[in-house]
């Protein structure tokens, strides 16, 4: 097998975006256009990547991080400029150069493998990624001569009529002997309709050299999709949700309506967790197994054990364990650390909080920086008063407490072992162990005061 190396193309502004985000940092399914990219580069057994980068050259790179190496094209003159950045880096060295459009989000391994494969069984200088299109306008054209093989491939905006009949597109993948693609890139101009240096021009150049010039086609249209604008971002978005469902059916999750059910491409879930409809799942989720999630839910960065039930809530960058019952309308937020067999009922919210092992809110509670030891029973709009406008403060409550409802714990505070908070108390001084604090005014009836009224 011949050294492998790889070029993705991601400097463009995506002008056609109309956007302040840079194109290929656009998310689908939550990830940034390049990251799929490079991501299925990464599965290829390849020596060196190398990202052009330009508009917006740091974010991207920051995004990336140190799967790539990167450089940078100041202006951007057109795709062939944008390989020809890459250079310093890689010309001179032998072996297969593989060039990926970076606003290609669908693109998987194995056909950029079957690519690979295809151009080294032909020897060919070049070999292009093809397909059928349905509708081909926008894309670059394949022409090929009467027998058949690939003569040129001329860009939608600079083909005559006839050239636009062409349904065979130029995808944006391409592999190159990497020497003579160098070579030739020298020799491309920007004599065309954009003023560009085109890459797809090397092909041209190569063949009139004599070479060996390849196509490839894949039957997959989809999975070839460029998105140049926001319509065919939500196109790309519709296909990778359909194929992260579908692949996460196969491992044994029920879905119950792919079609509003919105999972992230780094979401883990366990088998027999059943999804229900409106539901969205983002970010590195890891979901076990038996687990009810939905309706109409929203978990973004949860780590979540087996045999959890959450419906119609919210969960933001948290630990939730196993057996545990969240909803309906709750709302976890950051940096909540939820343990086995808790229950969270309806209108709870809970902020920066440890909830231990069997401990319930189950109605209308705010918890917030506190710690929550195991057997705790919060009554009904219990909440701790955790803010004095300037600082935040931590309420302890330890294993077994029982806070009666509408209680305000006042922090700085700790509620001793298996004490009792009565309803309707203000906490502001510590409750030890086994207690029962009353903080409350006592009851007073004015016996016949309706009479008393009546004059
Ligand atoms: C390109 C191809 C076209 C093909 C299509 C497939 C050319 C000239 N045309 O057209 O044949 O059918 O992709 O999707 O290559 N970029 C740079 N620097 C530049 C210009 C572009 O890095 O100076 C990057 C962009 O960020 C983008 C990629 O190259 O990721 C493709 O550029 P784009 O302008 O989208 O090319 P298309 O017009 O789609
Ligand atoms: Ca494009």
């Amino acid at each position: 097998m011949l050294t492998r190396y790889a070029v993705v193309l991601a400097a463009g502004q995506g002008t056609r975006m109309k956007s302040k985000l840079y194109k290929v940092l656009h998310p689908v399914c939550g990830k940034p256009m390049v990251q799929h990219v490079i991501d299925q580069i990464t599965k290829l057994n390849i020596e060196q990547i190398v990202t052009v980068i330009g508009h917006g050259a740091e974010k991207v790179k920051a995004g990336l991080g140190g799967q790539s190496q990167y450089v940078l094209q100041e202006k951007q003159l057109g795709t062939g400029h944008a390989v020809l950045q890459a250079k310093t880096i890689l010309s001179g060295k032998q072996g297969t150069t593989l060039v990926v459009c970076g606003d290609t989000p669908l693109i998987k391994a194995e056909t950029m493998e079957a690519l690979i494969t295809h151009h080294e069984e032909k020897g060919a200088k070049v070999t292009v990624l093809t397909a059928q299109a349905l509708e081909p306008a926008g894309y670059g054209r394949i022409v090929r001569n009467e027998t058949g093989l690939v003569e040129k491939i001329v860009e939608h905006k600079d083909a005559s009529e006839e050239e636009r009949l062409i349904s065979e597109i130029n995808t944006g993948t391409y592999c190159f002997d990497n020497q003579a693609l160098f070579q030739a890139l020298n020799e491309v101009t920007n004599d065309n309709v954009q003023g560009e240096y085109y890459l797809p021009d090397v092909i041209e150049i190569l063949k009139n050299k004599g070479e060996i010039v390849s196509a490839y086609k894949t039957l997959d249209f989809e999975e070839t999709l460029g998105v140049n604008d926001r319509v065919a971002l939500a196109e790309a978005e519709r296909i990778m949700r359909q194929r992260i469902n579908k692949q996460q059916m196969q491992n044994g999750v029920t879905i119950m309506d792919p079609h509003t059910t919105y999972i992230g491409s780094d979401v883990e879930i366990g088998p027999d967790t059943v999804i229900m409809p409106g539901t969205m799942i983002s970010g590195k989720t890891k979901i076990g197994s038996d687990c009810k999630i939905g309706p109409n839910s929203e978990i973004k960065d949860c780590q979540i054990g087996d045999a959890t039930v959450i419906r119609q809530s919210v969960a933001y960058d948290s630990h939730i364990g196993s057996g545990v019952n969240i909803g309906p309308f709750a709302h976890i937020r950051p940096q909540s650390d939820i343990l086995d067999d808790v229950k969270i009922g309806n209108f709870v919210e809970i902020k920066k909080a440890v909830f231990g092992k069997g401990s319930k809110a189950s109605h209308l509670s705010y918890i917030g920086d506190a710690e929550v030891g195991s057997d705790v029973n919060i009554g009904c709009g219990s909440i701790t008063v955790n803010y004095d406008g300037k600082n935040k403060y931590l309420t302890k409550i330890e294993d077994g407490v029982f806070v009666g409802c509408n209680s305000n714990l006042i922090a700085p505070v700790t509620v001793g072992k298996g004490a009792y908070i009565a309803a309707g108390s203000t906490i502001t001084e510590n409750v030890p162990g086994d207690a029962l604090a009353l903080a409350r005014a006592r009851q007073v009836n004015k016996e016949n005061y309706v009479q008393k009224t009546k004059y």
